[in-house]
């Protein structure tokens, strides 16, 4: 018994090492969904957390200007050169293409000169307002990964709000305001994001660090996505695990980083001075050259491939699920409600794949994942999140801790920290020891796996 036991842990450890090795140890690259393993059982199938690389997302949004006849050129118009308010000759003209200033110029290939852009019409109907929404729709929700940053080609507007939609643009929360004068504009204090903490992470400020006064040659909004990152992964983000582990345990944090939509209410244009000068009106108006968002698609863990097809971004699910965001369990992998996949424990995470439906049994507990909170868990080396070895966190049944982050199991066992017997997970442990089997392992084991959740529930 012991002997089996110490060679179906040597060869699970050597056959893992060997799979293991062209996926080197990296934080954060969850891009493998599945690999086979070599079991004394013989080739087996080891899922893993998995999700799409990151990338540019404006290939595949669609924009919305409101309203709809805001861009120059129809009729022809003349404008002011940038900073020179008597040099107003120059012509935005929408029907010859070299005059022409069309939204999808905010999204081409940038690095050309000039440079190509999106030019709304001019303020002549001040003191009516000149307002712009710009609506960008992906019709599936993404995860940002990176900051969103607007590069304008007039000046920066003097006041501007960034919106967000998790609903395809049914309901909109602000994202940031931006103003030459937040107090003024929008009766709120100016703040940057570095004045946030964790725990103030998520409030949304106005700032004033964008605005025309502070930088007259810079033309760049941002959106931080990498600074709130930050403070959870540290300086240059080097501590991607404990990112993960805080995406992990709370929901508001992803879904404040999660979109289906965004929305740039352009609110009034760069003035510059105290006053509009009415006689040259010619001189204000909007324009932006590129629009950068980078993310990826949200399939909750379960997908590494995001298709585009027919105009629409689709998660290519696995471990059993389906629906464009991997959200459920497919058609006769019913055996357990649907989970999203876990980061947990790093660098593989946790599949939590959808198993087949068995009617004779009845609904199994929900999920009830609630992990301790993780900074606290790898304080002691903070390159690597401490996971399956500290005070609280013990491989059980033989498994053997593996770089401090994965346990590494005796054959027959599975699970974070091998608490489940293989078989259980597969149901097939037969019909004695299936539905009623009691629980194994210690009081402290029942107690972590109550308070962590496994892969498979246990059933009480
Ligand atoms: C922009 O959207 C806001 C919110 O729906 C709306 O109140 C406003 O009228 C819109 N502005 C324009 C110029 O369409
Ligand atoms: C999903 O179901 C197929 C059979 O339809 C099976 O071969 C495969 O192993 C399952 N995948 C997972 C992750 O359970
Ligand atoms: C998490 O742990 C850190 C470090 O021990 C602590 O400062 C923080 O307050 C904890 N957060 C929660 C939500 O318990």
């Amino acid at each position: 018994m012991y002997l089996s036991r110490f060679l179906s842990i040597h060869a699970l450890w050597v056959t893992v090492s060997s799979v293991m090795q062209p996926y080197p140890l990296v934080w954060g690259h969850y891009d493998v969904c599945k690999t086979q393993i070599y079991t004394e059982e013989g080739k087996v199938w080891d899922y893993m957390a998995c999700q799409p690389e990151s990338t540019d997302m404006t290939k595949y949004l669609k924009v919305k200007l409101d309203p709809p006849d805001i861009t120059c050129g129809d009729p022809p118009e003349s404008f002011c050169a940038m900073g020179n308010p008597y040099m107003c000759n120059n012509e935005c003209d929408a029907s010859t293409p070299e005059l022409a200033h069309p939204p999808e110029l905010m999204f081409d290939f940038e690095g050309r000169h000039p440079s190509t852009f999106w030019q709304s019409a001019t303020w002549k109907e001040y003191p009516k307002p000149l307002q712009v929404n710009i609506t960008l729709s992906w019709s599936k929700t993404i995860e940002l990964t990176d900051n969103i940053v607007i590069t304008f080609e007039s000046g920066r507007p003097d006041q501007m709000i960034l919106e967000k939609s998790l609903d395809y643009g049914r309901t909109w929360q602000p994202y940031q305001y931006y103003a030459t004068d937040c107090l003024d504009a929008f009766h709120m204090d100016p703040k940057s994001v570095k004045d946030l903490s964790q725990h103030s992470v998520l409030e949304i400020i106005c700032t004033e660090e964008y605005s025309t006064g502070y930088s007259t040659n810079s033309k760049i909004i941002h959106f931080e996505i990498k600074d709130r990152f930050a403070f959870f992964a540290g300086p240059r983000l080097r501590n991607m695990a404990s990112l993960y582990g805080q995406l992990d345990t709370t929901k508001k944090l992803r879904d404040f980083f999660t979109v289906t939509d965004l929305r740039i209410r352009l609110l009034r244009p760069a003035v510059g001075e105290i006053f509009v000068d009415e006689l040259h009106l010619a001189r204000y108006f909007y324009a932006i050259s590129d629009i950068k968002v980078r993310g990826r698609c949200k399939c909750n863990l379960h997908a590494t491939v995001c298709v585009y097809d027919n105009s629409k971004l689709t998660c290519e699910c696995e471990h059993n699920t389906t629906g464009p965001d991997c959200g459920k369990c497919k058609k006769n992998y019913q055996g357990r409600p649907w989970s999203p996949g876990s980061y947990l424990p790093i660098p593989k995470g946790t599949a939590n794949t959808c198993i087949p439906s068995i009617s004779s049994i009845g609904t199994p507990p929900k999920f009830n994942r609630i992990w301790p909170n993780i900074s606290s868990l790898e304080v002691s080396n903070p390159k690597q999140a401490n996971v399956c070895d500290n005070e609280l966190l013990h491989c059980q049944n033989g498994g053997t801790c593996h770089n401090n982050v994965r346990c590494l199991c005796p054959a027959a066992y599975t699970g974070i920290l091998c608490e489940k017997l293989r078989c259980e997970e597969a149901g097939s442990c037969g019909s004695d020891s299936g539905q009623g089997a009691p629980p194994r392992g210690s009081p402290a084991l029942l107690l972590l796996t109550m308070l962590l959740g496994t892969a498979s529930p246990l059933v009480f």
